[in-house]
């Protein structure tokens, strides 16, 4: 991997991979696509923005023909596509947005790739890979017991996870077709710097620092298997470079919590080192998300064996570290909330 397209890098995974790699790696080269949405932001990628490894293009996923100028302009060998819409929540109440992107968007990566990749003869270049950045909850809910491998049926519920397996399933169909050499990543619930607040982890330190009561949909019981955004970050680098063509991986800590478990860490830390008038009382369990996934929960034994790959942040040291990073990033969080994100939170949950 030298000269990589990473789409949606200025939003929360992906703009940890970029930080991730240029750290790592003095050879690589990154353009960032991103089209900009309310997730992302350029302010997470401000101390790279002028390292000559790394140009930033805003640019839609689905715009085929900017993506294929960009292949000739910078002889892309790698793409790793992050760029989604990625909340449950906004997908239950605008589906087809998700559509377009998650579906729409990778098709028109893929075969763009495909044809400037192809060596002429039915086959692919030396070197080349498209990554398809993906979630287990394409798997869908598990009961009490048993893991997500990757021989687990496709059975998504929200319009997210469906969009997301649809998009899967495309990137598959080129490797049975084609020989294209692509690989799938399955990753549990990240968390971590840089995460908008919509999502669970954020969204509740949020509410703390300004006493807004925290809402835990249903009763709370529903369990995630969260890992540090780093591992993830990690477990991709590793999978692009060594991964076996046509292979899907998926990603998980084993660690799994329910979501009172994971609120009540988030108002211990802030009680114990920021505001102690911050208690349990904020907590209010309101009207559950439709069709909610009850628990995830991964086995990574596959990428372990295959690629030697483990996590190595233990989550009371990662949600620490999380939490900190927002306590000393003020600036970030107040950039992120202000306009658009009230209209959204007033929508979501006002009244619920
Ligand atoms: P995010 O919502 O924080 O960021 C998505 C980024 O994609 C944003 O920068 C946005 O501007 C960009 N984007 C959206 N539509 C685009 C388009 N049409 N063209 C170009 N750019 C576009 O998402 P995230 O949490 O960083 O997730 C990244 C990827 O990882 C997604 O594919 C998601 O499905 C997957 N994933 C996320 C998690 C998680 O816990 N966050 C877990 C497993 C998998
Ligand atoms: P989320 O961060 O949206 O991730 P996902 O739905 O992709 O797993 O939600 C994580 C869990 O937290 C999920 O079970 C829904 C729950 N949740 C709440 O209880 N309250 C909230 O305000 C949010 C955003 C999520």
């Amino acid at each position: 991997m030298k000269r990589v397209i990473v789409t949606g890098g200025a939003g929360f995974i992906g703009s940890n991979f970029i930080l991730y790699e240029l750290k790592k790696d003095p050879e690589i080269f990154i353009v960032n696509v991103d089209k900009l949405t309310y997730a992302g932001n350029l302010e997470n990628l401000k101390e790279v923005e002028n390292d000559p490894r790394y140009v930033f293009r805003q640019m839609d996923i689905c715009d085929a023909e900017g993506i294929s100028a960009l292949f000739d302009e910078f002889d892309i060998d790698t793409v790793i596509n992050f760029a989604a819409e990625s909340h449950v929540d906004r997908s239950i109440s605008d589906p087809m947005v998700f559509i377009r992107t998650n579906v729409l968007g990778t098709a028109t990566l893929l075969n763009i790739a495909k044809d400037k990749w192809s060596d002429g003869n039915g086959g692919f270049r030396e070197g080349v890979k498209y990554l398809q950045v993906s979630t287990d909850e394409v798997y869908g809910s598990l009961g009490p017991e048993g893991f997500f491998r990757e021989d687990t049926p496709l059975d998504p519920h929200s319009p997210y996870s469906a969009s997301k397996a649809s998009a899967d399933l495309i990137v598959k169909s080129y490797y049975d077709t084609f020989r294209m050499p692509v690989n799938i990543t399955r990753c549990s619930n990240n968390y971590g710097p840089y995460q908008f607040p919509e999502k669970l982890i954020p969204l509740m330190i949020n509410n703390c620092l300004n006493h807004r009561e925290l809402p835990v949909y249903g009763d709370g019981l529903q369990i995630r298997d969260w890992l540090y955004v780093e591992d993830h970050c990690k477990a991709i680098d590793l999978v692009v470079r060594e991964g076996e063509v046509g292979q899907v991986y998926n990603i998980g800590g084993h660690n799994e919590r329910t979501n009172l478990f994971i609120v009540n860490s988030v108002i211990s830390y802030i009680h114990d080192n920021q505001d102690e008038t911050v208690d349990e009382s904020l907590i209010r369990h309101v009207t559950d998300r439709k069709g909610h996934d009850r628990r995830y929960g991964i086995d990574p034994q596959k990428i372990h064996d295959a690629l030697g790959w483990e996590p190595e942040t233990m989550f009371e040291n990662g949600i620490r570290k999380t939490i900190r990073w927002y306590l000393d990033n003020g600036e970030w969080i107040d950039g992120v909330v202000s306009g658009a994100y009230q209209k959204y939170y007033d929508e979501m949950y006002r009244g619920r």
